[in-house]
This record gives structure tokens, C-alpha cells and sequence, in this order.
């Protein structure tokens, strides 16, 4: 058998979206890898429908290392993968984005003298209040090969002293996954399940410690929400996370909108694109509605993504959830069909990615 070249690592949900596309890739340009996943997020529907929904093989290797408190978790990561790097010796490994298991996996890498290629580098909320712009911070440090979305991602490496020789603009694989799978995603025409009419309703996520954590803010938001349900359909998608605060507080007052489990990929994707907006706190979903050209109203007070707000789909409303209401009212589909999308975002990251990959591997 050929030596493993790589170690791709996945451990929770946006995970999965933005290295499916590069697995895929991989495996064109026939570079032996195999893929590794933390167990991070384990619930069928925060990890299994993922891998169905944008064909993903199996992992490899699964560490089942589950939830727990930041330092539990990163630190079981850190134990397990360390085996698992000694054991395989891979010349690289890929981490993506911002969650616990990229920080973990990246620290061991690097300490285990592999090289260390980030996906999603260089995005800065600048606020450190974030457990994941600690992880974007540090995960970059120690990186070998910085993949960096959108512009500000190159400006922020500079002025963090990366060398630009590391720093690689390649475009964004979360959006390589959004255009393979939209066409799929409006074919099953998701909305029908859930009796809503195309642009006649708004889709919720919320799973930020900021906003879900404190019972007060998320009683508001939830609150604000069933309000406004009097006017507007939702379909909420609850987060693990969110849904226990619901429980254990009894917030569960909202009857006029539709509380559902976390959505598969697809459904999902196919939800938002026929959406009047979408209400969230995720990094992503400001990418995909940017893309899309669907409003996007984000209820946090700073993006690491400023592009999405540059380009006028997002807009970001932070503590003040009142503002909600107005913008609701002003939704208006037709401003934003003449959408623009960002630069590199077509579809061809991964590819930019592994064709550079590739080229490393041979020094
Ligand atoms: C994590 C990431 C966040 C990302 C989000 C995407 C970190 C620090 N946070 O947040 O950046 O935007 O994933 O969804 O890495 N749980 C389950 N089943 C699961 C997974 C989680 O019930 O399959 C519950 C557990 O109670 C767990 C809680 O959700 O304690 C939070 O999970 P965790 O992975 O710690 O963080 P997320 O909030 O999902």
C-alpha cells in the first residue's frame, strides 16, 4: 500500500461542508489521504445526514470524542490524534475553519513536525470573546499553508507577520459545496414538507454561546421572534446546544413558528435559497446567503466575514434585536437579485487548493 500523504480532519458540522470538496479533489489528483473525524459533533443529524447528504466516505478513523468544556474537549483531541499522527506519519495535514477540533488537531500537527495546511485562514472577528477566533488565531500561527477566502483573510495574516509566501487566496469551499448541491436541493423543493411558500418565509438559526448561553438574551430573541410570527412564517432549525437552554428554561412559548431538529445539508441549503431572508448567528450561513443573494440579518455585533456585509446582503444588528422588526418590513427580494458574489467563490477552491497541495507534497 502507497504511504498516506494526508490527514484531513473533520469534527463538527460546517466542517463537513467545506472538506467534502476537497476530498473529492484528492482523490481526482490520486493523493493518497484519509480522513479523520474528532467525533465532535456525533448526533445523526450534526454529522451522519452530512456525510450522506454531501458524499463524503466514512471517515477513517472516528475518535468519538463527543462534547465537554473547551479544555476537555481540545485536550482529548490533542491525545487521540496525537496516536494517530505518530502511527501514520502523514507529510500534511488539513484543518478547516474555526471549531475546537481544527485548534486541536493544528497544535499537534505542528508539534509533531507535520505540516499544516488551514482552510478558511486569515478571517478576524476580533473578538476575542469568541472561542473561535481564539482557534483561528492560533490555528494560523502554527500553519504551513494559509487558504484564505475572501481578501481581508490576506491583509489580516500580513499584519499578523505571516509570511505572504504561506498565504494563498484560493476562493471558499463551503461554496464549492453550495453550488454542487444547490441544483439537488431546489429539485426536492424542501419548503413543500414544511407547508411554506417560496419567498413567504424566513429561516432561524441560533447557536452562538452569546446569544443561546444567557436565558435573558435568548427569552428576547425568541420572544421578539413569536412576535413577529403573527406577520412572517419561520422555520427554526434548533441546535443541541440551543434546544437544552429551551428545555431547561421552559422557553418553549413559541407556538406560531415551526421548531424543528437540525436540518440535513441539503433541505437545508434548499430552505434558505427560497427564503425572504435568514436570521442567524453562524459564520457560514452569511457566506451561502451572499452567494445566494438572500438577505441574511446577523444577530451578532461583528463579522470575521466583512465581505458578505460589503457586499449588502448581510447586515449585522448585535445587541440591538428591536432593529428586526424594520427590517423585516423592508425586506425586499427584488433589491437583491442584482447580486454580486465575491471574488474566487465559483466553485473551483478546492481545486486552486489541492492543485497547490500538490505541488508541496513534491518538495
Ligand atoms: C461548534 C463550534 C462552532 C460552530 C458550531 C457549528 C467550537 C468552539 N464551536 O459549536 O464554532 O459554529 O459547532 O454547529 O468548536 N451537541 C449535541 N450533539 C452533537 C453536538 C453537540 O447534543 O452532535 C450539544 C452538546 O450538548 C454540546 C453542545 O451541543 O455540549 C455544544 O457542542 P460543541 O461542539 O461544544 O459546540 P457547538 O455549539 O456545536
Amino acid at each position: 500500500m502507497k504511504k498516506i500523504q494526508i490527514i484531513s480532519v473533520v469534527g463538527a458540522r460546517p466542517n463537513f461542508i467545506k472538506v467534502a470538496p476537497i476530498i473529492k479533489e484528492l482523490n481526482i489528483a490520486g493523493i493518497e489521504n484519509i480522513l479523520v473525524h474528532t467525533g465532535q459533533h456525533y448526533d445523526k443529524n450534526m454529522s451522519d445526514s452530512f456525510f450522506s447528504d454531501l458524499e463524503l466516505p466514512e471517515p477513517d478513523i472516528f475518535m468519538a470524542i463527543g462534547s465537554g468544556s473547551h479544555a476537555e474537549q481540545t485536550g482529548k483531541i490533542m491525545i487521540e490524534f496525537e496516536k494517530i499522527c505518530k502511527k501514520i506519519s502523514p507529510k500534511l495535514v488539513i484543518v478547516a475553519g474555526d471549531v475546537n477540533s481544527t485548534l486541536a488537531c493544528s497544535i499537534v500537527a505542528a508539534k509533531c513536525h507535520i505540516s499544516l495546511a488551514h482552510v478558511e485562514a486569515g478571517l478576524r472577528s476580533n473578538d476575542l470573546t469568541m472561542p473561535e477566533e481564539i482557534n483561528r488565531i492560533l490555528t494560523d500561527r502554527v500553519s504551513d499553508i494559509l487558504f484564505v477566502t475572501e481578501k481581508s483573510g490576506i491583509n489580516n495574516l500580513k499584519n499578523e507577520g505571516i509570511s505572504p509566501k504561506k498565504i494563498h487566496f484560493v476562493g471558499n469551499c463551503m461554496i464549492d459545496s453550495l453550488i454542487t448541491f444547490l441544483p439537488k436541493a431546489n429539485n426536492t423543493m424542501p419548503w413543500e414538507k414544511y407547508d411554506l411558500k417560496i419567498n413567504d418565509y424566513m429561516v432561524v438559526t441560533l447557536h452562538r454561546p452569546s446569544n443561546v448561553d444567557k436565558k435573558d438574551r435568548l427569552k428576547n430573541i425568541l420572544q421578539l421572534l413569536n412576535a413577529l410570527s403573527n406577520r412572517i412564517k419561520f422555520i427554526f432549525p434548533v441546535h443541541p446546544r440551543t434546544q437544552k437552554v429551551i428545555e431547561n428554561f421552559n422557553l418553549d412559548f413559541s407556538t406560531n413558528f415551526n421548531l424543528v431538529n437540525p436540518l440535513p445539508y441539503i433541505e437545508f441549503i434548499g430552505l434558505m435559497s427560497k427564503s425572504l431572508g435568514v436570521i442567524t448567528d453562524s459564520g457560514g450561513i452569511q457566506e451561502e446567503t451572499t452567494y445566494m443573494g438572500v438577505k441574511c440579518i446577523t444577530l451578532r455585533e461583528n463579522t470575521e466575514r466583512p465581505i458578505t456585509v460589503e457586499i449588502g446582503t448581510n447586515v449585522l444588528i448585535g445587541d440591538d434585536i428591536s432593529k428586526l422588526n424594520q427590517i423585516i418590513n423592508d425586506l425586499n427580494k427584488e433589491k437583491l437579485h442584482d447580486k454580486k458574489i465575491p471574488e474566487k467563490w465559483d466553485g473551483s477552491a478546492s481545486e486552486r487548493i489541492v492543485k497547490i497541495i500538490a505541488k508541496y507534497l513534491e518538495k
